[in-house]
């Protein structure tokens, strides 16, 4: 135990309950497990809680798509986002649910309390309003053209293209992405928090080194920009807590979201009541606590954890966070995640491929307190794990087990052959805690594999497999891989909260109980080891392939993607002359083939009428190329050539086609002739 072992009380970000978990959302949850891990293994107690995020309209309208009702989705999710981070080795104290009796109930003790305080106030404003679904939209449920650089369909609030941010209002043809129709504007009443009277308390807060440089001088620009009351309810239909003594009023998600945090920490209270390790909400809680809380967030939320959040719990009497803790974005391959890259990977499909442990170490060797995004190469991934891991780590445990075994009887030396050795890694604990805590992971895993190279260095020199050839020299061979194996021990202490899984191998291995921080000081010594087992295995890169492939859509048949990306809304129509720009024309297959390394595609000729194409179609499932030959189909002749993989395509052959499967080729009655066009 430390001197005076501290209290603290660590969050994640509450993970939205209507879809998969995935390697981005991981990088936050791995990097809060690691800290939470290191400080319990430094003796601190420290408990970490999480939850979903159960409430708001996109939620409310996803459970509408699955035909289900928010509470059971948000519950299906919640289910299955636990079980993602536990395969994960994420070791939360409890994980809840906004939709919660605890959290409506501290919900409302907070609005009670700012309301007596004066600190919310009811206004009119105008908003988008959707009459054919007859809900208000919110920003990001207008879609329109980019009234700065004209790019189409873009969000409500901010333009993809160039970056433009604006109000829905400013959008030209704004559409409801609920049901294609134009929203209205219509005015209701709002409950408005009045964030600006926060604005010295905000500041004090912030000057006590609570956040990192980058996300103070944010703050910095947020004051000078000057801080707007915020907008705290939603009109129904809203899947969230009732305004009590309101009709049709509801907290906006991003009132109750953080407050889930206390909630789940209520019900771990509860949960603790009647056992050795109880806990009180109000010392937690209290203006006056003592205890450490610290969130963990991306810089895109930034703004409610550092703004909103501190100043509701002021508001409403509660204590503050002692720090926000904001990380980056994950790129894979230098770019964003992409659903059709492959690189969109589900937490549970990684799983189907990878060992977590190799994440874990992998975000580890890349996170530091910093906001900067953070890169996942994919080839890189494996190279790095199998040098480090498999080739510096668990290499040493490998090279020394078995002789101790062998040579004598499985039993550690009573003393080290090289105690300057073991000091020297026996104190780099105090720098590599250091890093730890100050969310260096990276520095701390370049630390502990600098020691890894002088400890197979030193094994190297040594040689013990040279002197186990000489009888009479076992006991040296002992004392050498007494020291190497305790030198492993030492690193796989270092790598614990990376490695949990793997750690707790190494202590069966080594039957002496759970290592901890104060272990780094003391070798073990005449003490019986295991039989060793391996580790970890090196990453196969066909794995890292295998798990892209498995996280890309399933490639629509060519027909079918060329009529989503034209096909206009329900609600659109095109004029003739529109319709006429395309030069549909029969034609007749003259040869069909595979095309290798394709699995989908087929190579047609086709004769258009005096003239020759080749036109790559995905079709290969449903037409045995022979069977083509001679068959009329209808091309569009004019449609851009595009360069593929496997060649140009010269046209395509109108298919029917849709998402449940089957390819239809459109074949005109017999006949027609090649080059006639088609009306
Ligand atoms: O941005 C998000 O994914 C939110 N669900 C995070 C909420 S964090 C907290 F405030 F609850
Ligand atoms: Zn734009």
């Amino acid at each position: 135990m430390p001197a005076s072992p501290r209290r603290i009380l660590v969050t994640s970000a509450l993970p939205y309950a209507n879809g998969p978990i995935h390697i981005g959302h991981l990088v936050e949850y791995l990097q809060t497990d690691i800290w939470v891990r290191f400080q319990r293994a430094a003796g601190h107690d420290c408990l970490y809680v999480c939850a979903s995020d159960a409430h708001g309209t996109p939620i409310m309208l996803r459970a509408a798509e699955q035909g289900l009702a928010p509470e059971v989705m948000v519950e299906n999710y919640r289910r299955e986002h636990l079980r993602d981070f536990t395969r994960f080795h994420i070791a939360f104290d409890n994980y809840h649910t906004t939709h919660s009796a605890e959290n409506r109930r501290l919900v409302e003790q907070i609005y009670a309390r700012l309301q007596a305080r004066s600190l919310v106030e009811w206004r009119n404003i105008r908003q988008a309003y959707d009459e054919q679904a007859r809900m208000f939209l919110p920003d990001r449920f207008i879609r329109g053209t980019c009234p700065v650089c004209a790019a189409p369909d873009q969000y409500g609030d901010s333009c993809e293209a160039c970056g433009a941010t604006y109000s829905p209002a400013d959008l030209k043809d704004a559409r409801s992405a609920v049901t294609g129709s134009t929203p209205v504007q219509r005015e209701s009443r709002h409950l408005f928090f009045k964030l600006g009277t926060f604005e010295a308390e905000l500041r004090r807060w912030t000057a006590g080194g609570r956040l990192d440089a980058s996300v103070a001088a944010k703050l910095e620009e947020w004051f000078a920009a000057g801080l707007r009351d915020w907008d705290i309810s939603r009109d129904a239909p809203y899947f969230g807590f009732p305004i009590p003594g309101e009709t049709d009023k509801f907290f906006y998600v991003w009132l109750d979201a953080p407050v889930g945090y206390m909630a789940s920490f209520e019900n771990l209270c509860e949960a603790r009541k009647n056992t050795k390790h109880p806990i009180e909400f109000n010392d937690y809680w209290s203006p006056d606590s003592r205890v450490e809380l610290y969130h963990f967030i991306g810089k895109d939320i930034a703004y409610f954890h550092t703004l909103f959040w501190p100043a509701v719990l002021a508001g409403a009497g509660f204590r503050q966070p002692s720090g926000v803790f904001v990380h980056g974005f994950l790129t894979v391959d230098g770019q964003k995640m992409s659903k059709s890259r492959g690189t969109f990977v589900a937490a549970a499909t990684y799983l189907d491929h990878l060992d977590p442990e190799y994440l874990r170490y992998y975000y580890a060797y890349k996170l530091g307190p910093g906001t900067e995004d953070i890169d996942l190469n994919l080839s890189d991934f494996a190279a790095r794990i199998n040098a480090d891991l498999v080739g510096k780590f668990v290499n040493i445990a490998s090279r020394c087990a078995g002789f101790i075994h062998r040579l004598a009887g499985g039993r550690l030396a009573a003393q080290l052959e090289n105690p300057a050795l073991f000091a020297e890694l026996s104190q780099a604990a105090t720098g590599i805690a250091a890093s730890y805590d100050a969310r260096e992971f990276g520095r701390a895993m370049r630390e502990i594999m600098r020691l890894a190279d002088r400890v197979n260095q030193y094994i190297d020199e040594r040689k013990p497999w040279v002197l186990a050839r000489d009888p009479a020299r076992a006991a040296e061979v002992q004392a050498v891989c007494t020291d190497g194996l305790n030198l492993f021990r030492l690193l796989a202490l270092y790598l614990k909260p990376v490695l949990p899984h793997t750690a707790a191998r190494v202590e069966a291995f080594f039957g002496a109980g759970a290592l901890a921080w104060a272990d780094a000081a003391s070798p073990l010594l005449d003490h019986p080891i295991a039989e060793y087992q391996p580790l970890l295995t090196r990453v196969d890169p066909a794995a890292v392939t295998r798990m892209i492939e498995a996280s890309r859509p399933p490639a629509p048949a060519p027909a079918a993607r060329e009529t989503a990306v034209t096909q206009p809304a329900a609600s659109e129509t095109i004029d003739l002359d529109t319709f006429l720009r395309a030069d549909l024309r029969v034609a007749t297959v003259l040869s069909a083939e595979t095309v290798d390394g394709a699995d989908k595609l087929l190579r047609l000729t086709v004769d258009a009428g005096g003239e020759q194409r080749t036109v790559l179609a995905g079709i290969r499932a449903a037409y045995e190329p022979a069977a083509l030959v001679g068959r009329q189909v209808v091309l569009l002749a004019n449609l851009k050539p595009r360069k593929m993989r496997f060649g140009t395509s010269e046209g395509m052959l109108l298919a029917a086609g849709d998402e449940a499967g089957g390819v239809f080729l459109v074949t005109p009655d017999a006949g027609a002739r090649p080059g006639q066009r088609v009306r």
